[in-house]
Order: C-alpha cells, then structure tokens, then sequence
C-alpha cells in the first residue's frame, strides 16, 4: 500500500523481514571483526536511532553506544562551514569507534565525521550504514559494513525521513513519481 508522507507519495520497497536480515548479516561479520575490542558505537541522529537499536542487540559482546549529532554552523572567524560532533561525552582517545548511520549517500557526512573523530585520537574507525547510495558516493573513505545498497531513490522509514516525518514507519518506502 503506498502511503503518503507529508505531502508526497511513498510505495513499499524493504520489508521489515529483509531489513532484519540484513542487519542480522552485519552483525555476524562485526561480531566477527570487533568482538574483543570493546568498542564504542556511535550512533548518529536522528536518523540512525532505530538501526542502532536492532543492531546492538544482535551484538553479544562488551560494547558502549552513545549518540551525537552533527552540526555545521558557519564560524564567526573564518568564513568556512564549521562542523561539530554535539553530545559527544565518551573519550575516545586509543578507542575503536564505529559510526553507525542511517544512510550514505554523497558521502559529504561521513567524511566529516571521520575527520571530527580522527581529531579526537581514536585507535580505529569503522563505518556501519544500514543504507548506501553506492552511484552518490563520491568519497575514498572506506564503508565497512553496509546493511544494504539501494538506487539513488529518496527513501524514508526504519528512522529515515522525508522533512522530519516517516521515521516512525516499520518498513522502508521509496519515493512514488
Ligand atoms: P550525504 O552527506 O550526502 O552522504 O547524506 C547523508 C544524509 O542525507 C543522511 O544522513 C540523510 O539524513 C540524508 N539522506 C540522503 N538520502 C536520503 C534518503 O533517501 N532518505 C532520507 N534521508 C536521506
Ligand atoms: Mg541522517
């Protein structure tokens, strides 16, 4: 059944069975890569709160997850776009970290992420993405365990949004032109 989002029209496209199992498989080779790290996840918001949720608790294995957000702002000394790490209170010094995000699809997110962490002297990054545009990504950076690539469709569900609505919807659903 399509449903409507705000003001456009979303038709069903991954099943809640399909999501389960790809995050099932992501946490099979995580467990198997991290198990003995005690990592810290790091979940990304809003986007990433309800993949981080089923992902962790296909983790048997001591680990820490916080959450943080990321905010650019426009920096009163420089003219450049500032980018910010807001809520971040583990330390992360020697740690291993893995972001965990929603969805990557330029990249341009990632990539700032992985520079505020790096600034914070972690040991080791890995990326977790339930979503990747695979024809949007632009950048080298490397993404370790991806639940499941998709087109370059506007999809929301499963914590994805389309202008802060739909997060709430089980399933994914893609956009109906
Ligand atoms: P990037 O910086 O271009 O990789 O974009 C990443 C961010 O764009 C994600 O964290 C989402 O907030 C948003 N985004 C990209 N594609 C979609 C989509 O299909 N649905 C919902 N949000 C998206
Ligand atoms: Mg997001």
């Amino acid at each position: 059944m399509r449903k409507k989002v705000k003001d456009k029209y979303f038709k069903p496209y991954l099943s809640t069975q399909q999501i389960d199992d790809a995050v099932s498989n992501i946490a099979k080779r995580i467990t198997a890569d991290l198990k003995d790290e005690k990592p810290i996840f790091l979940g990304i918001l809003n986007g990433s709160f309800i993949f981080a949720s089923d992902l962790i608790r296909k983790l048997d294995f001591p680990l820490h997850i916080s959450f943080v957000k990321v905010a650019s702002y426009i920096g009163t000394r420089s003219t450049g776009a500032v980018t910010e790490l807001i809520g971040l209170n583990e330390n992360l010094i020697g740690q291993t970290v893995v972001v965990v995000e929603d969805i990557v699809d330029s990249g341009n997110t990632i990539e700032k992420i992985v520079n505020l962490l790096n600034e914070h002297g972690v040991k080791k990054i890995k990326i977790a993405t339930l979503l990747l545009k695979p024809k949007a990504y632009k950048k080298d950076i490397k993404i370790d365990y991806v639940a499941l690539e998709i087109p370059d469709d506007f999809v929301v569900g499963y914590g994805l949004d389309y202008d802060s609505w739909g997060r709430n919807i089980a399933g994914i659903y893609k956009i109906d032109e």
